[in-house]
């Protein structure tokens, strides 16, 4: 069979139900309980045939992403190739519409597409499995960026298991001017800790939030999204608690700073709630992004093998699919 010479894939963000952060561990990490939501907000990662692994970043956040050997996405490539003891490259080309360090796994799931796009583009034939460790070694949200879905994660997150989701719910996301890093948001929430006094206890999955996403019951789980970072973030960005306090005034069933924000999340109703909150947000100076989540993981939308190449680029996307943006 002929190698294809590109592979696009399309990946989903995700925000975070519940973020239990405990105590930090010997290799500097905190034990967490996060139970991790697919949602639809993807980018594009395409791969295609070169000597070497560089990438090129598109879209109007393009220029906050590196554009270097330290892109997660070059990454991921480069540790795909060293495991599976090939010396191929790629031409990497993203088209970035997640949220850039916005608490959001942005560049996790980047690392995932890579690592599905050259899996593919190399002819690999690794699995899912062995995808998985490898993402793991790159960063603790790696491993749900290639699953998708809804799961607990444990141990720095890395740690899957997949959770029942009866429907999809409707979100409405609010991105904050500028990014937050996560070790400083985890370094703040030490500190915060250390200076309250509050030794935290191991992290424990909240069963009631784990109940009403398996049900479907949107109001129980608008009531039980939580995250321990939220105080951090909320610290080394303050405005984050007008977004908050904006959400609550507007009727949201419940909302959060998703992982180490700044983006917050909140949970609307059904799709025509969740519309007339994104409007509210933006006419309240906070231009929102209407979501549904969970959605599936990471997706070949063209593997370089039809006619016309190009002309097929993006037709099948998966935020098409699913009539969103
Ligand atoms: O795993 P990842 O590279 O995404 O983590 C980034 C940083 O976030 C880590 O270096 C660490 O400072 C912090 N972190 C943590 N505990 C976790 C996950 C991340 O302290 N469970």
């Amino acid at each position: 069979m002929e190698h294809p010479r590109y592979i696009t894939v399309e990946v989903p963000a995700k925000i975070n139900l519940q973020l239990a952060v405990g105590p930090v561990r010997e290799d500097g990490y905190h034990e967490v309980v996060t139970v991790y939501l697919a949602v639809s907000i993807v980018d594009r990662v395409r791969a295609s045939t070169a000597d070497a692994v560089t990438v090129e970043v598109v879209g109007p956040q393009a220029d906050r992403v590196p554009a270097d050997g330290s892109n997660l996405a070059v990454r991921a490539a480069r540790l795909l190739a060293e495991r599976a003891g090939v010396s191929y490259g790629a031409r990497l080309w993203i088209d970035k519409r997640i949220p850039v360090a916005g608490g959001m796994a942005g560049g996790s799931a980047d690392a995932a597409a890579a690592l599905i796009a050259c899996n593919h583009l190399w002819d690999l034939g690794l699995g899912k499995d062995e995808l998985v460790e490898i993402g793991a070694e790159l960063g603790s949200d790696v491993p749900f960026s290639l699953l998708g879905g809804a799961a607990v994660g444990t141990g720095r997150g890395e740690r899957l298991r997949p959770l029942d989701a009866e429907r999809v719910f409707t979100w409405v996301l609010v991105p904050a001017d500028g990014g937050l890093a996560t070790p400083a948001v985890y370094a703040e929430c030490d500190r915060i800790r250390e200076e309250t006094g509050v030794v935290p206890a191991p992290p424990r999955a909240d069963e009631d939030l784990i109940a009403a996403l398996a049900k479907g019951d949107a109001h129980a789980l608008g009531r039980a999204l939580a995250n321990d970072l939220e105080p951090a973030a909320l610290r080394l960005n303050p405005s984050l608690a007008r977004t908050l306090a904006t959400g609550r005034e507007l009727g949201a069933l419940g909302g959060l700073v998703s992982g180490s924000g700044p983006t917050c999340v909140f949970l609307a109703e059904d799709s025509h709630h969740g519309a007339a909150l994104s409007e509210a947000f933006t006419a309240a100076g906070h231009p929102a992004i209407h979501a549904r989540g969970p959605v599936h993981g990471p997706v070949v939308i063209d593997d370089g093998r039809y006619p016309g190449d190009d002309r097929w680029f993006g037709s099948m996307a998966l935020a098409d699919s699913l009539g969103e943006r």
